[in-house]
């Protein structure tokens, strides 16, 4: 199992994106570790409402929790922040992640994704800290050929989000290859799913979500019709698209298990593991799990295939297994309980209301301990 309970008390790992849906709930699992965390994140996707909750939650080691709202591709501000701090770490994962968008708009999302990773390694090379595990994706296999997808499959990426990600993981493999010094740890998530089982942290979308559990809870709080079900003719159990969904919660405990190994093995070089369940669920057996936890029906409208769609994509998890001592511990069951317990207590995620239709400002409950800062007060 998870490689935590370490003493690394004096450690400090820079964690970006941290306010985000994956940042949040692994930026808790540090704090619960016994790391000292800081984040840095512009909110272009999150809010500082999941970062108080995020100290709440972590209790008494809420205190070392230190935000920064910089954005990565403001390098000066960035490297304010390194400059007032010995990081031993960083965790990325700041980044846009729409498929949609990164194809209408490309640029935005080489600057940002590339940019903001090449200013990154950078000023973390300058600074000495060449210790990274980076957010990658599933995506990086493309159609694959074959399931289970084992790490050494062939890359390929099918819009230019997927290619940002591809970009950066040949970059970590072209800096191991010049500066050996460098320890990388690339993680391809495949579909993460549910949030934290207390209801306070989880995912929380803006405007219309790309993503199926997303777009499942909106319509179960009344903020969407019906569920359009893309494709039901796919050569699989009952027609519709397969996929590896993974408790976030179990992402977390993957960062935390990837950090250890990171500190613990100095030839550990550019190394790549999937993050997955290596099980296989069509839409209409997620869908069913959602309705059995909310004890509601989830009304459907079975569409056409959507453009770029694979028919099952899942993971192959033995090299994770056997090399990082991680293995997913949640079903579908707990995935979809705990997305339904998020959603049922924040239908709106993390504004308070929504009785307008207009998007309101997040507001800050206040009263913890979250030292806030911006990357100017650093310096
Ligand atoms: P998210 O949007 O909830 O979190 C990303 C965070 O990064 C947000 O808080 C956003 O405000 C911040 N951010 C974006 N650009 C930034 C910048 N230039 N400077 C500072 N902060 C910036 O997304 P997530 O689902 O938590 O994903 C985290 C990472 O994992 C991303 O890199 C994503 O591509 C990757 N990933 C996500 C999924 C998924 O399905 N959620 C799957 C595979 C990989
Ligand atoms: C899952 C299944 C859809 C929505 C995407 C990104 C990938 C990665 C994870 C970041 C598919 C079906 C979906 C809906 C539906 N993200 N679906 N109705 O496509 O596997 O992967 O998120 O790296 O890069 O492409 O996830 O949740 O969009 O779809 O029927 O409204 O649900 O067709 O079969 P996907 P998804």
């Amino acid at each position: 199992m998870v490689a935590n309970g370490q003493p690394h008390l004096e450690q400090c790992i820079l964690v970006t994106g941290g306010a985000g849906y994956i940042g949040s709930h692994t930026a808790l699992q540090l704090l619960l570790d016994g790391y000292t965390v800081v984040i840095v994140d512009n909110f272009d996707n999150s809010c500082e409402e999941a970062l108080q909750r995020v100290v709440e939650l972590a209790g008494k080691n809420g205190k070392n929790l230190i935000f920064y709202q910089v954005d990565l591709c403001n390098k000066d501000a960035v490297e304010n922040v390194f400059a007032s701090h010995h990081f031993d770490a960083v965790v990325h994962f700041a980044g846009l992640k729409a498929v949609g968008e990164s194809v209408a708009k490309p640029l935005l999302y080489y600057l940002n994704n590339v940019n903001g990773t090449l200013n990154l390694l950078e000023i973390m090379s300058s600074y000495g800290c060449k210790k990274l595990v980076f957010s990658s994706s599933a995506t990086v296999y493309g159609q694959p050929k074959s399931v289970p997808c084992t790490e050494d499959f062939p890359l390929q990426a099918m819009n230019p989000y997927g290619r940002t990600k591809l970009f950066v993981e040949d970059i970590m493999r072209d800096l191991h290859k010049a500066d050996p010094e460098w320890r990388t740890i690339l993680l391809r998530y495949f579909n993460p799913v549910g949030a934290h089982p207390s209801g306070r942290i989880g995912e929380d979308p803006r405007g219309i979500p790309n993503n199926l559990m997303p777009y499942v809870q909106q319509v179960a709080v009344g903020r969407r019709s019906e569920l359009s079900v893309f494709g039901s003719d796919y050569n699989t159990r009952d027609g519709t698209g397969v996929r590896d969904y993974i408790h976030v919660q179990d992402l977390a405990t993957g960062h935390s298990a990837a950090l250890f190994k990171l500190f613990t093995t100095p030839n550990i070089g550019c190394t790549v593991y999937n993050l997955g369940t290596g099980k296989g669920t069509s839409v209409l057996e997620m869908v069913a799990a959602f309705e059995k936890a909310a004890q509601m029906k989830i009304p459907l409208r079975i569409m056409d295939r959507r453009p770029g769609d694979c028919s099952e994509v899942y993971a192959a998890t033995e090299k994770a297994e056997k090399e990082l001592g991680w293995k997913a511990q949640n079903g579908i069951e707990e995935m979809c309980r705990d997305q339904w317990n998020w959603a049922s207590k924040n239908p709106f995620g993390y504004q308070p209301s929504h009785a307008d239709g207009k998007e309101s400002k997040p507001v800050c409950n206040g009263g913890h301990d979250l030292k806030i800062s911006n990357g100017a007060a650093a310096t």
